[in-house]
């Protein structure tokens, strides 16, 4: 039940219609102070619309609603605040929580339509960053939060497998590269020959000028560099696949760069007949002058495509394939200006539903204060990352719980959600420092505290030796299950919140402060006592397990019910 709305309702209904839902919605708030209610409505618009004063106004309205879900309607100064009574309101919200499971909170606002949604996007030949781990756990996330309010999420990879460096690696792999060793070590491999290539060719010049003879082969259908690009391709993805099979995370489509390939001429004739392609330098560009910004290349002077033109293709093709309501690009800040310009270049194009096309930037991960590089060899192995926090998780439950039956799977469960909530519960646009200590901690802001609370509330439940099918809920009315109920009121607000913003933080600071309010419930609450209350505050608890186990799996990661 929407609470709010209600509030809303009623000072509608006693206004005469001066303000309107929408309007009196927005204004509802909560009460600044403790001990004064649970939502309040400042009237100083009403007071404008009136010429009163808003302290008088606040004082006739409040004298005038009434309804059975509020204990009492106070003026407060300016304010008109409502305390919503406990038993009736905590009743109705386990009510629907056991009722619907893990539908609490979904919505129908994106009825159906898609959004399409380019996450991870790695680099082929290269190593899988953590600016890409980052843009691979925001898109999973906001994919499942996406789902909940009622859209289709188009996940897709847009590798990064096409592009005049791998015109370089071939030059490179001819040169000094060696079968076996690639094939052993792929990525470190074929990183080694790609510096070693920039190495060489400050010394010897016609490197690049085969590099780009090479990239011009493989853009015309030469076999040789078909076959070797493909190689590359191949063995990059295995080492990916590794991390997204860790991760659980999966794609609607792979179609990277390469995918585009044989649809760019259509880009560059469209470009043309709406006379939009201007040649600078002997490239091919858009001009942005007019909009305040750099030209967007579109061909070099040697005729090679480049990121943007295949993003531009994709774009179109996104389009016309998926209809997107909207599309979404998780990428790194620093490529802000280049989705500035694609979305210009299109609404130049004529093409409005560019307006629909949001770039979703964030910040670095840290290490002691300093960006984590993969410059210069200096490879950090996802994989191996993600298995040093899986056995350090392990290690963690053998010390705590060394009877739990499945410890292997568990410690999974735990070490990549630590990982994957560390990363969301900051703000995106924030940097993250990466420790992998911090993570697993089970106190604190952590994946594993409100995992281990969801666990404990599963316990309880499993003590109480009732299910929750022959749970009925009862109304509470002590201060902390209320502070609990009230939690579990917000849930769906704040999927709509989350959403809006595409941030998937509001969730996990949601799951932490539900967590929170939950154990200080569990720590002054005889939970299991025989009493009339016993089946609403087993009520509780099972809500509490629903609500947490939803709010994890919308960012991504797994709620055991033992750990
Ligand atoms: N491969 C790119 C990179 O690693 C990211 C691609 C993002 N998606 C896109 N449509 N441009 O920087």
């Amino acid at each position: 039940m929407d609470y709010n709305k209600l509030f809303a309702e009623e000072i509608v209904k006693n206004t005469d219609g001066a303000l309107s839902l929408e309007s009196i919605m927005g204004l509802v708030e909560k009460p600044k102070f403790d001990g004064q209610g649970d939502l309040a409505f400042p009237c100083f618009s009403l007071a404008k619309i009136h010429g009163k004063a808003p302290h008088l106004i606040a004082g006739e309205l409040a004298g005038r609603i009434k309804h059975t879900v509020f204990e009492n309607i106070v003026a407060v100064g300016p304010y008109v605040n409502c305390f919503l009574k406990k038993s009736v309101v905590s009743k109705d919200t386990l009510q629907t929580i056991l009722e619907e499971r893990a539908a609490y909170g979904v919505s129908d606002i994106g009825q159906g339509r898609n959004i399409t949604i380019d996450f991870s996007s790695p680099n082929i030949a290269k190593p899988f960053s953590m600016g890409h781990l980052r843009s691979t756990v925001i898109g999973n996330s906001l994919a499942k939060i996406v789902e909940k309010v009622g859209y289709k999420a188009v996940g897709i990879n847009h590798l990064g497998d096409w592009g005049t460096q791998f015109g370089k690696l071939i030059v490179a792999y001819k040169k000094w590269g060696d079968d076996a060793a690639v094939k052993e070590n792929p990525i470190p491999e074929l990183l080694a020959l790609y510096i070693k290539f920039h190495e060489e060719a400050k010394d010897d010049p016609g490197l690049e000028d085969d590099a780009r003879k090479w990239f011009w082969q493989l853009e015309n259908g030469d076999l040789e560099a078909e076959e070797l690009w493909t190689w590359f391709k191949d063995e990059s993805l295995k080492e990916f696949s590794k991390i997204y099979e860790l991760l659980e995370v999966d794609f609607d489509s792979y179609a990277g760069e390469a995918f585009y390939n044989d649809k760019m001429a259509a880009t560059i004739e469209l470009l043309k007949s709406k006379e939009l392609l201007t040649e600078s330098q002997g490239a091919e560009v858009v001009d942005l002058t007019e909009e305040g910004l750099p030209p967007f290349l579109i061909r070099k002077s040697d005729g090679a495509t480049l990121y943007g033109t295949r993003d531009l293709t994709a774009a179109l093709y996104r389009k016309e394939n998926y209809h997107f309501a909207k599309s979404l690009y998780v990428v790194g800040q620093e490529q802000t200006l280049h989705f500035r310009q694609l979305k210009l270049v299109l609404k130049k194009m004529g093409y409005d539903w560019s307006d629909n096309m949001e770039h979703i930037p964030f910040g670095f991960i840290l290490k002691d204060g300093k960006k984590m590089s993969t410059r210069k060899g200096k490879v950090v192995l996802l994989d191996q990352v993600l298995k040093d926090v899986i056995e350090l998780a392990e290690k963690n439950i053998e010390e705590r719980n060394p009877a739990l039956a499945n410890k292997a799977e568990t410690a999974r469960m735990v070490g990549v959600g630590a990982v994957i909530f560390h990363d969301l519960k900051t703000e995106r646009q924030n940097n993250v420092e990466f420790s992998l200590e911090a993570m697993l901690r089970f106190e604190g802001t952590t994946g594993p505290y409100v995992q281990y609370t969801h666990a404990r509330a599963c316990s309880i439940l499993r003590k109480s030796g009732m299910t929750a099918e022959e749970i009925t809920a009862v109304g509470l009315d002590d201060s902390y299950s209320w502070e609990v109920i009230k939690d579990l009121i917000a849930f769906p607000e704040m999927i709509q919140k989350s959403f809006e913003q595409s941030e998937p933080s509001v969730i996990a600071r949601y799951a932490i402060e539900l967590a929170q309010d939950f154990n200080k419930y569990y720590s002054h609450v005889k939970v299991l006592e025989d009493d009339e209350h016993l089946e609403g505050r087993l009520a509780l608890v099972f809500s509490v397990t629903v609500v947490l186990k939803e709010s994890l799996r919308l960012l991504g990661i797994h709620a055991p019910d033992e750990m």
